[in-house]
């Protein structure tokens, strides 16, 4: 591509950033009978540095299907609460008990362990609240259904439960790591989010079933491979680079591709994902901005440092 032309895109990925992030700073303000220590709390989880991946994706397939980004943005906000949450969450000492996340202290560092649980809390319910600021109902019903399930036991949560039951061995029925497994594990804890912001996004701009299929597929494979990398990322990257402590998971028992595959097939794991997730694009017109950016974005996974 010429320079030209990734100048363009790398200005529009600029734009739709800080239209997520002004979004966002203008729903964590809260009035007063939000305890200050509770709103500084969600606003430090919130606003911190992350990639805003889950929510450039609702915007950029929100694009690729035709749609206007402006009306796609509470679906973005409501995204990247529930992640929010999702991080806090996972930090906590009966989880992955971190200290770093985002290049600073994580959220129950920071304040304490009931204010990060209760910043969850809030951020689940604020996310749907975003949701009411779609265009119409009929959006507001389709997509509150598909965050919620998203988020839900069958998927984030109970994909949490089994990574976090396997480490602690609490189930005995998942006594012995199998790649299959743990594939169910990232599918769940990682993927559904990633891959319900790439169909929200198609749903807000009105995509058809087959465009609204490829983005399910281009997600759900993009997933797998952004776990298969983090986890990489744990053996291989560097904690300043990362914003958050590395080589832990071995530690913690956790099962990960790393650990079941090694690294070279783990890589190449990650590889074939990520030419899947850009076969599924194929249904796009060429010419789509934002498709040259949805496969950027997954090549960039392959030797992520962040
Ligand atoms: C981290 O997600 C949690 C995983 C699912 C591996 P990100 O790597 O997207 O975190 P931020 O939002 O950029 O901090
Ligand atoms: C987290 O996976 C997935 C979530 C749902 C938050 P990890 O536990 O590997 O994420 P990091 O490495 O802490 O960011
Ligand atoms: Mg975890
Ligand atoms: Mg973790
Ligand atoms: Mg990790």
């Amino acid at each position: 591509m010429s320079t030209k032309g990734s100048l363009f895109l790398k200005r529009r990925v600029e734009r739709f950033r800080n239209a997520v992030d002004a979004a966002l700073c203008d729903a964590a303000k809260f009035n007063d009978n939000c305890p200050d220590r509770l709103g500084d709390a969600i606003r430090y989880s919130l606003l911190g540095s992350g990639k805003r991946l889950r929510p450039l994706f609702v915007l950029f397939a929100n694009g690729l299907c035709g749609g206007d980004c402006f009306n796609a943005i509470p679906a973005a906000c409501a995204v990247e609460m529930i992640h929010a949450y999702s991080l806090v969450h996972d930090d906590l000492p009966a989880m992955d008990n971190d200290d770093l996340r985002r290049g600073r202290l994580t959220c129950h560092k920071k304040f304490d362990e009931p204010t990060a649980i209760l910043v969850g809390d809030a951020l689940i319910p604020l996310a749907f609240e975003m949701l009411g600021k779609l265009p119409s109902k009929e959006l507001l019903g389709i997509c509150s259904l598909e965050l919620a399930r998203a988020a839900g036991a069958a998927a984030l949560v109970g994909g949490q439960m089994d990574d976090i039951a396997n480490e602690k061995n609490l189930d005995r029925k998942h006594k012995n790591a199998s790649i299959n497994l743990l594939e169910q594990i990232h599918l769940r804890k990682t993927g559904a989010l990633i891959r319900v912001s790439l169909r929200l996004g198609g749903l807000i701009a009105g995509g058809s079933v087959a465009q609204i299929d490829a983005l399910d597929r281009y997600g759900k494979n993009f997933g797998l491979a952004f776990q298969i990398t983090d986890d990489l990322l744990d053996v291989l990257g560097n904690e300043n680079a990362a914003g958050k402590r590395l080589h832990k998971d071995a530690e913690m028992n956790k099962w990960t591709y790393p650990a079941l595959l090694g690294i070279k097939k783990s890589e190449e794991e990650a590889q074939r994902y990520v030419n899947e997730a850009i076969y599924a694009l194929k249904i796009f017109d060429n010419k789509l901005p934002d498709k040259d950016i949805l496969i950027k974005t997954a090549h960039d996974l392959i030797g992520r440092n962040k």
